[in-house]
């Protein structure tokens, strides 16, 4: 922790927010920092007050009686009220005369039906798959799948399951639930089907949507494949599935099971496209998001519809300065899959009925200028990435971007992880053209939205601070009893009150929520519970927040969060393998990279007469991906004699982050085994 803060705190560049002037009028604007203040302070004052009046911006089924009952660590807003998730998103642009108006522009990948694979030779001419959905259509197609899925025995407070590509149907299907009243549970298409079994029974979710492929680099990702072997697992178990329906996308052959197995146009072909939008109660399930903890189970964090739907559609519009009707198009190159693309493909941009931009492909399909070529064709205005995604098109070069107009472009954002300073600047002067402001947001899958952030006409902004807290958001860096830290010195970042995207809790584990969020932190005076977002910060003299990133036994790789312990059980499920250790390790591009300590079954390996060499690193790196996906695959694999452990029994994850990061034995030498007595007996007793 202390070398984060001495990283940054040589950083003293400041830059300025865009003048009001440049800024399109809407009430919402912030446009200056004395405002933001004026209104973050009376957002603490009086939350009913400021809450009620973010509320009265979306068309309720019936309005609240009270605006926040607090009771820690259980919040409930907007009680008495009535809302429909969708209506807000898609029905009310429509009957408000917007209806002919574009809600989601989409772009697949070129030539995704037409050739081959790149390697057949096949040239790609730049054709493009483009969709433009008006909310009349989205409003149809909402209804028409909400029907069919109602003809499934759908009921509302169900859980459907949806693991698609980024395609539309995928904002269609998450939006068809919301119509009904079920809660959708997303599962990244990157997933692999030990996780969806694990998320299906979890939730008891009877009903899958998914595709029979998506696109990726001119290959087809087969999900469909996947979906059916967790099924037939799942079949083996009380939660059987009872439907699959599949979107034709791709093509591509699938087995079928009859009875089980709908194919979504059969689906839909004949449902009535009136399908009223169910009032929901403001603290309705409006969906489910599995994510990963300390523990190697992955978390089903629930999230409610009014105080999520207010809460994004607030953020949204403040922090990118969304107005409608104006030609913005907003672009988030986040999937669906996770919270980002919840909240910021879907919900906060489609209530504020700006178009919301979607792309299936990779950034760098055909080329490494894909992204700047969209940006360029679509005229985007505000665009919103990761850090690890632009340290790759640092690293790809400037040509790329240079190549492009990127004029358009009016407002910046990142999201998933610190951003170091240089891709900072970068984003700034390579993409920004040096004019559009960074906002740098910090948040969870837990906080709906953004908590700490920059507001773009308001906020000065420095290259690594996610600056500010958002209205509502009483954000403080504290020690362990609770009291707020001096200036510039570590501690953990903590939320002293309640805001109306909060979690409302881990799905059917009421234990594992009051633990993990409400039971570390305190007020020192009052006792009251604080919420810990697990992650460490300091704040600088101007009170600018700086997260330096997680203090559990969380990783973030590429902006993704995995649980080491996760990894751990998919390596310990390999036959050969006794025991495991994964910590995180600096990476240039993913920010964090995995390094996996092994200590391999001497009898097995003997047995199978292998060696620790190059190969089985790849067959254990491989086992991983197939057991929870390729974004959980180790970077590094080290064979050890035997784990770092105290006296206690415990493993020394301490020194092997040290080990991991340090220079020694770094390179991929192959038969050494690690030995780690010497070093362990030098440490004593630690962690
Ligand atoms: C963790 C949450 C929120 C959407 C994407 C990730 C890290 C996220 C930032 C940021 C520093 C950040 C934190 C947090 N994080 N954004 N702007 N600056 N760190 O959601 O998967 O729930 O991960 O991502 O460590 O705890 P998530």
């Amino acid at each position: 922790m202390s070398q984060a803060i001495e990283s940054t705190l040589n950083e003293s560049r400041v830059f300025p927010p865009v003048p009001a002037a440049q800024l399109k009028f809407s009430r919402w604007q912030v446009s200056s920092l004395e405002q933001y203040r004026e209104m973050h302070k009376r957002s603490l004052e009086d939350p009913e007050g400021f809450w009620g009046e973010a509320a009265a911006v979306l068309r309720w089924a019936r309005e609240w009686d009270k605006v926040l009952e607090w009771k820690a660590p259980d919040a409930k807003w907007f009680g008495g009220g009535q809302i429909n998730a969708c209506y807000n998103c898609v029905d009310r642009h429509v009957e408000d005369g917007h209806g002919e108006e574009v809600g989601i522009i989409w772009e697949g990948e070129p030539m995704s039906r037409r050739t081959g694979h790149p390697a057949t030779g096949s040239h790609y001419a730049p054709m493009h798959e483009l969709r433009w959905l008006r909310y009349r259509e989205i409003q149809r197609e909402t209804a028409r799948l909400g029907n069919a899925l109602k003809g499934m025995g759908v009921k509302k407070g169900d859980v459907v399951t949806i693991y698609m590509p980024m395609v539309p149907e995928l904002v269609i299907a998450v939006l068809a639930c919301a119509r009904i009243g079920a809660a959708h549970s997303v599962i990244f298409g990157g997933f692999a089907p030990h996780a969806i079994v694990e998320r299906v029974t979890d939730a008891s979710s009877k009903v899958i949507i998914t595709a029979d492929g998506g696109f990726r680099k001119g290959e087809v990702i087969e999900l469909k494949k996947n979906v059916d072997e967790a099924c037939e697992v799942l079949a083996t178990t009380p939660n059987k599935v009872r439907n699959v329906v599949v979107l034709q996308r791709t093509g591509a052959r699938v087995e079928w099971r009859p009875g089980r197995d709908v194919w979504w146009h059969d689906a839909v072909e004949g449902a009535s496209d009136h399908c009223p939008c169910e009032p929901m109660d403001a603290e309705d399930m409006l969906f489910l998001l599995y994510t990963s903890g300390s523990t190697g189970k992955p978390k089903g964090i629930v999230h409610t519809t009014a105080g999520y739907l207010v809460y994004t559609n607030l953020t949204a519009r403040v922090t990118f300065n969304l107005i409608p009707g104006t030609g913005q198009v907003f672009w988030c190159t986040a999937d669906v899959g996770w919270v980002t693309g919840h909240s910021y493909v879907i919900y906060g941009i489609m209530s504020n009925r700006v178009p919301t931009l979607m792309y299936e492909g990779a950034p760098n399909f055909p080329g490494n200028d894909r992204f700047w070529d969209i940006v360029a064709r679509h005229r985007v205005t505000q665009l919103y990435t990761a850090p690890t995604a632009i340290r790759t098109f640092m690293k790809w070069g400037d040509e790329h971007p240079a190549r492009h107009d990127l004029s358009s472009l009016k407002v910046l954002g990142t999201v998933g992880e610190p951003i170091n300073p240089e891709a900072w600047m970068w984003y700034h002067t390579h993409i920004g053209g040096g004019r559009c402001p960074v906002v740098d947001t910090y948040w969870q899958t837990e906080t709906g939205g953004h908590v700490i952030t920059p507001l773009p006409g308001a906020t000065p902004t420095k290259p690594g601070s996610c600056t500010l807290p958002m209205f509502g958001i009483d954000a403080a860096v504290v020690n362990e009893a609770g009291e707020e830290m001096p200036r510039n010195h570590g501690g953990l970042l903590a939320i002293r009150r309640p805001w109306p995207g909060m979690l409302r809790g881990i799905f059917g584990n009421r234990e594992r929520f009051v633990q993990g969020y409400w039971s570390r932190l305190k007020d020192p005076k009052t006792g009251e519970p604080y919420y810990f977002s697990a992650d460490g910060a300091r704040c600088d003299p101007d009170g600018y927040f700086w997260v330096m990133g997680r203090v559990d036994d969380v990783i973030n790789v590429s902006g993704h969060r995995l649980g080491t312990m996760e990894v751990e059980s998919a390596l310990v499920s390999h036959p050969g393998v006794a025991e495991a250790a994964v910590v995180g390790m600096p990476h240039e591009i993913k920010g964090t990279g995995i390094c996996a300590f092994v200590t391999m079954k001497p009898a097995w390996m003997q047995a199978q007469s292998r060696t620790a060499d190059e190969a089985l690193r790849k067959e254990l790196s491989n086992h991983v991906g197939h057991e929870i996906g390729a974004i959980a695959r180790p970077d590094q694999v080290r064979f050890a004699e035997a784990l770092p452990k105290t006296r206690s029994g415990k493993i020394m994850r301490r020194l092997l982050r040290d080990v991991a990061a340090g220079v020694e034995k770094i390179t991929q030498d192959t038969t050494t085994l690690e030995d780690f007595s010497v070093v362990a007996r030098l440490r004593g007793e630690e962690e």
